[in-house]
């Protein structure tokens, strides 16, 4: 079992909890990991399934094609929409139109309360003024006077009142139609020198694994600008590609043969199970060995941009969700300085505000950038510019690039 790779492992459950012809089928983000014909295998699935199924997902894309219903799961309250993802989506900036129209009218009402009260305190003081004057004139008997001034007092007194209510109803107006902010991690990456340079050269190497050749006569050359995404079926080496290029001693998988060459370069590698994070240690004790030149403040100022707060930063990282774990890792990674940034399925677990935060970090990110995922979604908006995919045991150029989503879907579900 340790030695699946992230996807045969995401099917083996699959096809363990499918063979229990379930009347109900509770899927917890079931598309991580999966390559494109196991996505289109499980969409087929779902859609045939006779019994009903709930499903997690962030997944916009695979969220369209298979769901019927959205039900949207905040700190307060369930709500229900009766129709797919895109569905769901338009609701909400509907909703959320809504909201800020009712919040503008609220705030130019308390504008209009507030010149009314102004208006109305100025006629008062006006009229107060007046008699004062008649009175110190001695045009009005001392009784007349008299009466005057303490209805003039009365009259002010309700006035406060009736002044205090409506700014009071107009002010909490305004608080209650507030739009409240969904707050995103946010996230920097930083790049290192800014020269062209060739940073990996391979030509003919083979891959192997525990004896097993996974990928052969293996040609690749990575420059300090490309951005390359790597795609394949589960289990056709990716991720062993990259460790053996890094020569992590965690794995047996080695490149063997011909020529492999590597520039001296700060290379960062989220790998698809966080191993970067120590479970046995806490949010800041991670952060903390990630970073060791970073003071106690800078540390807890970067995991607040990534939504660690107050003691949220004492938590076990074993007790972590998985998105939060996934923030956890990408927080460690984006404040060191790096040539060669590594993501395998880095989307995982995250949810759509937070891959929209990627999403432009990644962009705005200069240095060379090698992805391996399988989300069409978040591939097609990252600015890929080179393209591979381990197919026969050959590592060959794609057709087309990811931001080309249909045709790049197409190619990469032909021949398996
Ligand atoms: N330590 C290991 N010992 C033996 N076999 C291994 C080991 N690690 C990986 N493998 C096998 O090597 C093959 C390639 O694994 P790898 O993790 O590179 O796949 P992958 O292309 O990244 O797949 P996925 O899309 O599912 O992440 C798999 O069949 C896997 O079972
Ligand atoms: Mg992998």
């Amino acid at each position: 079992m340790q030695s699946l790779s992230g996807g045969e492992l995401t099917k083996l459950f699959l096809a363990v909890g499918l063979a229990r012809s379930p009347d109900l089928l509770f899927l917890d983000e079931p598309t991580n990991h999966l390559d494109y014909p196991a996505l289109e295998a499980l969409r087929q699935v779902l859609c045939q399934f006779q019994g009903a199924f709930v499903t997690v997902s962030h997944k916009p894309f695979f969220l369209d094609q298979v769901a019927q219903t959205t039900w949207e799961l905040s700190a307060t309250n369930l709500q229900v929409y009766g129709g797919n993802f895109s569905y769901y989506r338009e609701q909400k900036q509907l909703e959320e139109a809504a909201k800020e129209r009712a919040h503008e009218t609220a705030r130019k009402e308390l504008k209009r309360t507030k010149a009314t009260i102004l208006n109305e305190q100025k006629r008062a003081a006006q009229s107060r003024r007046s008699g004062r004057q008649k009175a110190l004139n001695g045009d009005m008997p001392r009784i007349v006077a008299g009466g005057f001034k303490r209805r003039a007092e009365a009259v002010a007194g309700q006035l406060k009142i009736k002044h205090e209510k409506a700014m009071a109803v107009a002010t909490q107006n305004v608080a209650d139609t507030k739009v409240r902010t969904h707050k995103a991690a946010s996230i920097q990456l930083e790049e290192h020198g800014k020269k062209h340079r060739q940073l990996i050269e391979i030509n003919h190497a083979n891959l192997w694994v525990a004896d097993r050749l996974l990928l052969k006569d293996i040609e690749l050359c990575l420059l300090s600008r490309d951005r390359l995404a790597v795609a394949g079926i589960n289990g056709s080496g990716k991720s062993c590609l990259v460790k053996a290029i890094l020569g992590l001693d965690t794995t047996p998988a080695v490149l063997q043969g011909g020529e492999v060459r590597c520039a001296d370069m700060r290379t960062v590698y989220l790998d698809q199970s966080y191993a970067l994070v120590d479970r046995t240690q806490t949010v800041l004790q991670n952060m903390q060995r990630a970073n060791p030149a970073l003071n106690y403040q800078l540390l807890r100022q970067q995991l607040g941009h990534f939504l660690f707060w107050n003691d949220d930063v004492y938590k076990m990282a074993s007790v972590l969700s998985g998105g939060e774990l996934a923030r956890l890792a990408i927080a460690m990674i984006t404040i060191a300085e790096i040539d060669l940034l590594i993501l395998d399925e880095p989307t995982n677990n995250l949810d759509v505000t937070t891959v929209d935060q990627m999403v432009e970090a990644i962009n705005d990110y200069q240095s060379a950038l090698w992805v391996i995922s399988h989300d069409l979604d978040f591939l097609s908006r990252i600015n890929i510019t080179h393209s591979v995919q381990l197919k026969h045991q050959t590592l060959q150029p794609t057709l087309y690039l990811p931001s080309q989503m249909l045709p790049y879907q197409q190619c990469l579900l032909e021949d398996h």
